[in-house]
């Protein structure tokens, strides 16, 4: 399939001359959740992010930033991240290449997404600090120095990820009535209502945030934002005013879910849905089953990154292995037992 900037190009700030790199992103899996539906007793369909080609979300816009990258001449390209926007910048910055550094609270980033950052060749720097501090740093270094900032400050992020509001609206005839999505720095959030709002259809927008990294839910910054959710442990989001006015003028609103709640919410998902997600994803879904979505219909949940990105948090929550002598007495009771 051929990526974004091919597919919505009239409405992207590309012209058909201009350099494309892609890895065919977007044009993720929008599947009905019975499970959760029962629940929620509302309609409900998960748009599986994670089904991008690094593993999340944030490949529509990558796709999209680092074309700009390669456009404007850029030798480099940086971010801050709490580890899916390093996985995404390093794997386009390489099929671009491009060279590529990273900066992500040390201690603090799944292991799949290290792992994927590293393999891709960027330069992974992991700072004593959490993200809101090296957003603040890759910012400062990115107006001192010739590199190409590939966090959702850059317009061209936003750009990408709202493509998938046009996706939402093409696969679902009579629209939806409901968006519910995790909040970190607040960069998905504005650019699903940007596309909503330019497709001329303004559902309801839901947003929901780590009860432990919950800014916009309390109205001001948190200095020490702790969450199992790392992906969005964000005390002082980058977009906060945006995501503030998606949620206001669309009728929805901001809440806070609990690490347990999102960890219930990760399990159902997998054992319920056949479908495995990143604890942070599975906080839009934890957040209809708490709080609702008011008298709408039909809801769309956003799974914004793949469960295989944090194998440890899934060992942790899982049931654990059955051992068993290699013979088929011993096979017949691990298996029918
Ligand atoms: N879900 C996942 C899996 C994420 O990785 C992120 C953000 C979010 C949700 C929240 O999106 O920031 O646009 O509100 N991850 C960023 C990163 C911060 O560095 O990978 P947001």
């Amino acid at each position: 399939m051929v990526g974004l900037i091919e597919r919505y190009r009239e409405r992207l700030p590309f012209a058909p001359e201009d350099p494309v790199v892609s890895l065919g992103e977007g044009g993720t899996p929008l599947i009905p959740a019975p499970h959760v539906s029962e629940r929620a007793g509302v309609e409900v369909w998960l748009k599986l992010e994670g089904a991008n080609p690094t593993g999340s979300f944030k490949d529509r816009g990558m796709t999209c930033a680092v074309s700009a990258a390669v456009r404007e001449g850029a030798q480099a390209v940086v971010c801050a991240s709490t580890g899916n926007t390093a996985a995404s910048a390093a794997a386009y910055a390489a099929r671009a290449g491009l060279r590529g550094a990273v900066i992500v609270p040390e201690g603090k980033i799944a292991t799949g997404k290290l792992a994927q950052a590293l393999m891709h060749g960027a330069r992974v720097i992991a700072l004593r600090g959490n993200f809101d501090r090296a957003l603040e740093l890759v910012r400062e270094l990115a107006a001192r120095h010739p590199v190409a900032l590939v966090n959702s400050v850059n317009e061209l992020r936003i750009e990408g990820q709202k493509t998938a509001a046009f996706e939402l609206l093409e696969a679902l005839e009579d629209g939806l009535d409901a968006l519910c999505i995790p909040v970190g720095n607040a960069g998905n959030i504005t650019a699903y209502w940007r596309g909503f709002t330019e497709a001329g259809r303004r559902p309801r927008m839901l947003g929901f945030q780590a009860a432990g990294a919950a800014p916009l839910v309390h109205g001001a910054p948190v200095a020490d934002p702790e969450t199992v959710a790392s992906a969005i442990r964000i005390g002082r989001p980058a977009r906060w005013e945006e995501a503030m006015d998606a949620m206001t003028s669309s009728g929805g609103a901001v809440r806070a879910v609990s690490d347990q709640q999102i960890l219930a919410a990760y399990r159902l998902l997998a054992a319920g849905e056949g479908v495995f997600c990143e604890p942070a994803s599975a906080a839009s879904v934890a957040g209809l089953l708490a709080h609702g979505a008011g008298d709408a219909r039909r809801v769309v949940c956003v799974l914004t990154g793949h469960g295989l990105k944090d194998p440890q948090t899934a060992l942790e929550q899982a049931g654990s292995v059955v051992p068993s002598e290699s013979e088929l007495g011993a096979i017949e009771r691990a298996v029918l037992g």
